[in-house]
């Protein structure tokens, strides 16, 4: 774990320039309404603890992935006026741009305990080229370099690893922290029985976090579009539904090396039809073999109720959560993901340690009528959450150490 901000003495940022790597990459809409702002919320202990010991506070984010700077819809205005609203008692002033004169004139004017947030540090180019030159810029706009971006720390950035390398002063925020202490538990050691669920579509992003964690695991749920590689590597029949035959090989090697502890689905919700809307009515229940023509869905109600049982039966232990059971934005085919959700619910409240990573599966759990607060932990990363797990370089956590 890297020095974090409660280890430096409270003098390191009385009337100091402290420069906060954030990630406010969250969705924002035409009107510049913010939709979920979990990660907006997560960088709070962090701000208060500064600004109440009197730091001039300078947050610099990424947002989206803008082809220029013209590109408007990726301003970060919209998520000042966000934090405004959050930040009650500070008032949070936004620059136009990340560097250059006109930012330096409001640092210029910034007393103890002032906000400034920066325009999209990915309006320059040089950011994702981790240009030394723009390093450089960014890391004399202050004394004292925070990074609280742990869904960021993966990327080898100039905000994230160029720029804190020119500083003396470098720590880890208290978002950055919570994240290593949990999910290094669940990397490291994992209270038993350790449980993984894993869902969603892309399994080469989750390989790497797999072959980490299987071997630590007591068990492991596949659900989503993942499950239908694993089935059909089984020798199920899985119709027309997705399968990813580029990691075919690596799914039969699990199942050979883990299949006592892998639990697949046996039955599912399909559809004749990939042109799945709202109002889709040819939504059927099928055990086993999926016919052809018909693409899965979602777990049948069958393997939900055995999902739900495994993990939230009487004991303590570990669970990981990660990707939806479903195309759950479509109310026929949320069953199977919301059932997991409550069910990790209840496995918290029963005394698990509970940990689920991903954006998906956080708007899976909203839908669901599940609070982070009924979660251990909610990651706010996803690519870097399966990086860390995965053991991976984290270029933002190793520049401050
Ligand atoms: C994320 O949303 O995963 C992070 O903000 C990183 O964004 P990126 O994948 O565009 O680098």
């Amino acid at each position: 774990m890297p020095s974090t901000i409660m280890d430096l003495n409270d003098l390191a940022y009385y009337g100091k320039k402290v420069l906060l790597r954030v990630d406010f990459n969250v969705s924002v809409n035409d009107g510049g309404i913010i939709g979920e702002d979990y990660r907006i919320r997560m960088t709070i202990p962090t701000i208060e603890y500064l600004t109440k010991r009197g730091a001039k506070l300078i947050l610099i984010s990424h947002l989206g992935r803008p082809a220029s700077d013209q590109d408007t819809r990726y301003s970060l205005a919209p998520v000042a006026k966000r934090l405004s609203e959050i930040m009650s008692v500070n008032k949070v002033r936004f620059a136009t741009d990340c560097i250059g004169p006109s930012v330096q004139k409001e640092i210029d004017h910034m007393n103890v305990g002032d906000i400034l947030l920066l325009e999209n540090l990915r309006f320059h180019k040089e950011e994702e080229k981790n240009d030394p030159g723009f390093a450089k810029k960014l890391a004399s706009l202050a004394d004292v370099y925070v990074n609280d971006a742990f869904s960021t720390s993966h990327r080898k950035h100039s905000s994230i690893y160029g720029t804190p390398k020119l500083f003396d002063i470098k720590v880890a925020g208290l978002n950055l922290k919570k994240e290593i202490e949990y999910l290094s538990m669940i990397k490291d050691n994992p209270p038993k029985p350790f449980t993984l669920v894993i869902g969603g579509v892309k399994i080469t992003d989750k390989i790497g976090a797999l072959e980490n964690l299987l071997p630590k695991a007591n068990s492991l749920l596949v659900g989503g579009a993942t499950a239908y590689t694993f089935l059909k590597a089984n020798g199920i029949n899985t119709g027309d539904s997705p399968i990813d035959n580029e990691h075919m090989s690596w799914v039969t090697k699990a199942l050979t090396n883990y299949g006592d502890m892998i639990t697949l689905p046996t039955d599912h919700i399909v559809s004749s039809s990939s042109q799945i809307s709202s109002s889709l009515v040819n939504a059927n229940l099928i055990k086993g073999n999926i016919p052809n023509g018909m693409i899965g869905f979602d777990i049948g109600i069958e393997t939900s109720q055995l999902y739900s049982s495994l993990i939230s039966a009487k004991r303590a232990g570990t669970i990981f959560w990660n990707g939806p059971m479903g195309l759950f934005e479509i109310g026929l085919f949320s069953n199977g993901t919301i059932n997991v959700a409550k069910s990790m619910a209840l496995a918290y409240w029963r005394g698990s340690k509970t940990l689920v990573g991903g954006g998906d599966t956080l708007e899976a759990m909203k839908r669901a009528g599940v609070s982070e607060a009924e979660v251990s932990h909610v990651s706010t990363g996803g690519g870097a959450t399966l990086r860390f797990l995965a053991g991976n370089e984290m270029p933002g956590i190793e520049v401050l150490n």
